[in-house]
């Protein structure tokens, strides 16, 4: 946990984003149109709001289910090495799946989510990331629909914390550090 004081700025605000769900939902329903069987995997913890607004605003039938994989713990820094500390309570064999990710950053934890879920088979298998750091990326994954894509900045709020804190700002704040500024 950190003792460094920091101040956020807003970067992204909540209308902004509830717009941009709105867009993206269109597009999502015009892919899964006449399934009956999306299952929406959220990726734990960062993605619960997002996931929360996102199946509201989608006129299909869903089912929702959560995934944890490990990332940066309390940490600035992605570990990189996955792991997965919780796994679906559904079977996914057949059926179309709709990965929710909060942000892609190295792309570690998309990229080892996307090979663990194919291996079960599904049916069709697209992903979200609400944010992308495109300049961070160290591996080849791209998430089929993206929210905003933004500079290297370390942010928090909508779901998304620092070391566990902030996760319930309505929007999406970049963190500054007042030792750095
Ligand atoms: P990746 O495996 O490096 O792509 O990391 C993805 C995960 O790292 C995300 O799901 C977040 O949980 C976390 N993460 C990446 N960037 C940030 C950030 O700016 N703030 C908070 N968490 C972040």
């Amino acid at each position: 946990m950190t003792k460094r004081p920091y101040v956020i700025d807003e970067m992204i605000s909540a209308k902004a984003i509830a717009a941009r769900i709105e867009e993206l939902c269109h597009e999502i329903h015009a892919e899964f149109r006449g399934t009956d069987k999306l299952v929406v995997v959220g990726l734990l913890r960062g993605s619960f709001v997002f996931i929360a607004d996102l199946v509201r605003e989608l006129d299909l039938p869903v089912e929702v289910d959560f995934l944890e994989a490990s990332s940066y713990g309390d940490a600035m820094e992605s570990s990189r090495e996955v792991r997965i500390l919780k796994d679906l309570r559904g079977q996914i064999e057949g059926r179309d799946v709709l990965v929710v990710e909060d942000i892609v950053d190295t792309g570690h934890t998309l990229k080892h989510v996307v090979g663990l879920l194919k291996a079960r088979k599904p049916g069709r298998l697209r992903t979200i990331a609400l944010l992308d750091k495109p300049s961070r990326r160290e591996t080849d994954v791209k998430a089929d629909w993206i929210g905003f894509s933004i500079p290297d900045e370390f942010v928090v709020g909508y779901g998304i914390d620092y070391a566990q804190r902030n996760r319930n700002l309505p929007f999406i704040g970049k963190v500054r550090f007042e030792d750095e500024s």
